[in-house]
């Protein structure tokens, strides 16, 4: 397929990292589109996992071109230093391309962050605190600094001017945090500026001239489709388009030029953060009890579901076809990936939520309301599972279980988009192939 958009089906997390890296070697660019250095995108290189989150996972091949499009927001002491992690376990970066269009997270952008988690207090979102919020919130409010503004020291001397007028009195009367110097920034971003400066490019017309020419394009979503701006379960999302619209807006290639949309979706689900989680089976240190915690508990545990840039414990949940089914139409999925199937080995059955139940009344469709949301309670089918049965060996769809494939094409039928992909581990060849 000359183009694919890649997109988190649930709430991030889903191993878009592997799926990217697996499949980036039959492309001549991967591209991210949103989001900035809140994505943790693990890849394996060797015997190490490898966190990416900045750079485009198909980093890994010497012929991909890494593109960081307009629509992220780059952190460019986050992205030097990714680099030389890279350059250090021998992957070069010499090819990335980075847009003059892209915003730059600034200190100010951070230290907002963190102050509005602890103005909201009990409702905070749980954010990563990288300043991803405060940065979009700019963008938006039309007073951003984009990588281009680095290029030129009096026009971003300028601009920090104009901006540090107003973050300077909201920093410090506001939230009583410190404030900043034109020069002190300055200091701090313009070695940044000389190194990226090489990298910096007109990335729209790159892609779209290698389009012409016959060339092949991944857009490697981050975050996920409840984590949207608009389609995620607001506002317990981050700021920017994590669908598969987002690729278009946060590129310059138009949609009319994606030929196929690729949903990743894990086997069960996780969320890290606050906000509505229908299929969640709370941690007893969170208040929760029974079987239920336990159930929780062995997916974190076997999943290993701790966040790859927070470090945080990640919530657990069965798999969810409401959700499924609706990232399936926000994305116009064309077909998915279905990861972290060798985690649910652990269990003697399997519960999938096929709609939810609220005040008396069924779901089978996203709830309008954020309250139904908050409220919802699944109703789930329960399956057969294939306990004890280790299928991270497995490579072909025939070779695993006659449960392990009924509960496959159940989500297939419950979530109406067809499995392509089977991952049963985490390495590259711990991959089934359904279609290609
Ligand atoms: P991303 O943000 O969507 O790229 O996902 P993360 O990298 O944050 O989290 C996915 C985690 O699951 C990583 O540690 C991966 O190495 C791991 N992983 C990916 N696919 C599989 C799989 O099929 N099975 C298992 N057991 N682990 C996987
Ligand atoms: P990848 O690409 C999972 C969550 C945060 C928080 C909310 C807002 O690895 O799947 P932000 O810092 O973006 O303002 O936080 O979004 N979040 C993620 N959760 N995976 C991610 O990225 C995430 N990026 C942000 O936990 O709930
Ligand atoms: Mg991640």
């Amino acid at each position: 397929m000359p183009s694919t958009v890649l997109v988190g089906a649930q709430w991030g997390d889903e191993g878009k990292g592997k799926i990217t890296d697996l499949i980036a070697g039959d492309y001549d660019y991967v591209v991210r589109f949103q989001g900035g250095n809140n994505a943790g995108h693990t890849v394996i290189h060797g015997d190490k996992e490898l966190a990416l989150h900045l750079m485009p996972s198909g980093v890994m091949y010497e012929h991909a071109v890494p593109v960081i499009g307009n629509g992220v927001v780059v952190d460019p002491g986050v992205l030097v230093k990714e680099m030389a992690m890279l350059e250090a376990e021998g992957i070069p970066c010499g090819n990335l391309k980075i847009s003059c269009d892209a915003h730059v997270i600034m200190p100010y952008h951070k230290d907002l962050d963190g102050a509005d988690e602890k103005w909201l207090g009990s409702q905070q979102i749980g954010t990563t605190k990288r300043g991803i919020g405060p940065c979009y919130q700019d963008k938006m409010g039309r007073k951003g600094i984009r990588i281009q503004d680095l290029l030129d020291e009096k026009i971003f001397r300028l601009k920090l001017e104009h901006v540090l007028a107003q973050k300077n009195p909201i920093l410090e009367r506001i939230y009583g945090l410190h404030t900043y110097t034109v020069d002190e920034i300055c200091e701090e971003y313009l070695p940044f500026s000389r190194i990226l400066k090489p990298y910096m490019a007109e990335t729209a017309q790159l892609l779209n001239d290698a389009l012409r020419s016959g060339k092949n394009i991944l857009f490697e979503g981050a975050q996920g489709t409840l984590l949207d701006i608009d389609h995620g379960t607001y506002p317990y999302v981050t700021s920017s388009s994590c669908c598969a619209g987002g690729a278009a807006t946060g590129t310059g290639v138009g949609p009319t030029r994606i030929d196929r949309v690729l949903g990743i979706q894990k086997a069960y689900v996780t969320r890290v953060g606050g906000g509505p989680f229908p299929t969640e089976l709370v941690f007893e240190e969170d208040g929760g009890s029974g079987q239920d915690a336990i159930d929780g508990e062995t997916l974190c545990r076997v999943g290993h579901e701790f966040g790859v840039t927070t470090g945080r414990k990640r919530r657990c949940g069965w798999f969810d076809a409401v959700i499924g089914r609706y990232a399936g139409e926000v994305n116009g999925l064309t077909d998915v990936a279905l990861t972290k199937l060798d985690v649910l080995s652990a269990f003697d059955t399997i519960k999938v939520c096929v709609a939810y139940e609220c005040e008396g009344k069924r779901y089978d469709y996203f709830p309008m309301q954020q309250s139904v949301l908050f409220h919802a309670r699944p109703i789930y089918e329960e399956l057969p599972g294939w306990k004890d049965v280790d299928i991270t060996g497995c490579r072909t769809y025939e070779e695993l279980p006659a449960n392990t494939r009924a509960y496959v094409e159940y989500i297939e039928e419950a979530t109406g988009v067809p499995t392509s992909i089977i991952s049963v581990g985490p390495d590259r060849d711990q991959t089934l192939f359904r279609r290609r």
